[in-house]
């Protein structure tokens, strides 16, 4: 098969080689892809917002299955474009692709569907927002209804603080985006995420994680895209895992088919364990980035066969098998991010990194110039670590992250403290 790759960060670089391997792909291309998807295949320089230019490209190339990695697209709707053209796309339908693309449209889904999720209510209207807020507890959760690249959420603890973010929201900070909000009851507990391969009707479950979202160590700092992962989710263990698939992803998928968008693709579940059990916190339409990196390496499984077998509704036959070995993925950023960073510095010793065992590097935000890598992003290489512990794969991970030679670059120290610390616990 010839298969194209929509994407270009370090999660279509963990993708990208697994597709790469599968004994079903003939050609791999990816648009735009970055240098390490570049020596995986062959990459194009288009816009995957341009679905007319993917679409042109798939006809050139005899593409028989299109690899969607991130939303943007996928609630723009590219899947429904491409399929519409003739071309097999693996994702969500832009119908499907809602429950990452509105908030308030996922939870008045969980609130018909009876899935478990902090109480909630919807609004546009500034003065009736805040006259909510007056009866409500603090902390309280303030959401911008659409994409905001991950700033839109507002744990707000105090009142000044959530009418601030308020005014913000509706008075347009996220454009379209802000126009509704949703406020929502703070949920405490341990995040976790899991990840479920769907086919509209079946729903596997397909790999946990935990990500780290904040800059700095501590979990102190700016909100980022995420600095770290570690898979599998610590917090979620086996006794707790076929209960969120039963009370939330299988009502989820049972809801969307009623609704006529069935859920087709990677479904994450963002999830609060509380006291209570695992609530929903939100849904993503895709597989997550830094997790991706740290799942690719634990799956022992046909990415693409599974791929291909969701995209078809044939999932109930199908099985997903994952090693039970840990992998630990830490995010070098450009210093300065999530805010303003400097581009064009050179990398060093990736290569050394990359050769060692139990190491491998993703590449995102790159850009080669001869022989030269340069940074040319916010997030710019994960580095993953695996082992037969926790704490072999962090060992592996940061002597990776030690031999990458990049002074204007930074990650987090603690990256998987948690995992150890259970990990510790348990042995002791
Ligand atoms: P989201 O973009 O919805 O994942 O929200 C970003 C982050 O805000 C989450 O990862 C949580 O840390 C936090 N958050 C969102 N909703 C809640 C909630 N209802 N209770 C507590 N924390 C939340
Ligand atoms: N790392 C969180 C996400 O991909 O949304």
């Amino acid at each position: 098969m010839n298969i194209l790759l929509i994407g270009s960060g370090g999660r279509e670089h963990a993708l990208a080689e697994r597709i790469a391997a599968s004994p079903l792909c003939e050609r791999l291309f990816a648009a735009p892809g970055n240098p390490g998807i570049a020596a995986c295949g062959t990459t194009i320089p288009l816009d995957p917002a341009d679905h007319g230019a993917v679409i042109a490209a798939c006809k050139e190339r005899a593409i028989d299955l299109a690899v969607i990695g991130p939303e943007a697209p996928l609630v723009a709707g590219i899947v429904d474009d491409l399929e519409a053209a003739g071309v097999a796309a693996f994702g969500p339908s832009k119908a499907a692709a809602r429950l990452e693309g509105s908030k308030a449209f996922t939870k008045e889904l969980c609130r018909d569907a009876g899935v478990p999720t902090a109480r909630f209510a919807r609004f546009s209207d500034r003065e009736a927002a805040k006259v909510h807020l007056g009866r409500h507890s603090l902390p309280v959760v303030i959401k911008a209804d659409g994409l905001a690249a991950g700033k839109g959420v507002v744990v707000a603890q105090s009142l000044v603080e959530a009418e601030a973010a308020i005014d913000d929201m509706l008075g347009g900070r996220f454009g379209a985006s802000s126009a509704e909000i949703v406020i929502e009851e703070f949920l405490e507990g341990e995040e976790a995420s899991l990840f479920a391969l769907c086919d509209g009707e079946t729903a596997l479950l397909f790999a946990t994680a935990q990500d780290h979202k904040r800059a700095f160590d501590g979990d102190r700092g700016p909100n980022t895209g995420g600095m770290g992962a570690v898979s599998p989710a610590v917090a979620l263990d086996d006794a707790l895992v076929e209960p969120v698939m039963a009370s939330i992803i299988r009502p989820t998928l049972a809801e969307m088919g009623r609704r006529g968008a069935p859920f087709r693709g990677f479904l994450f579940a963002g999830l609060m364990v509380t006291a209570d059990g695992p609530q929903l916190i939100e849904y993503n339409c895709r597989l997550g980035d830094p997790e991706c990196q740290v799942v690719m390496p634990r799956l022992m499984s046909d990415l693409v066969t599974a791929m291909l077998a969701a995209r078809d509704g044939v999932l109930a036959k199908f099985a997903v098998r994952l090693s039970p070995k840990r992998t630990l993925g830490i995010v070098l950023a450009s210093k300065g991010y999530p805010g303003e960073f400097k581009r064009g510095e050179p990398i060093r010793g990736l290569d050394a990194a990359a050769a060692m065992d139990g190491v491998t590097v993703f590449q995102a935000g790159t850009r080669r110039e001869g022989a030269q890598l340069l940074a040319d992003g916010g997030r710019v290489l994960t580095v993953v670590g695996e082992g037969a512990s926790f704490a072999e794969a962090h060992r592996r991970a940061y002597a990776g992250v030690a031999a990458i030679d990049w002074p204007g670059g930074f990650s987090r120290g603690d990256i998987g403290a948690r995992a150890l610390a259970h990990e510790h616990a348990r042995k002791a």
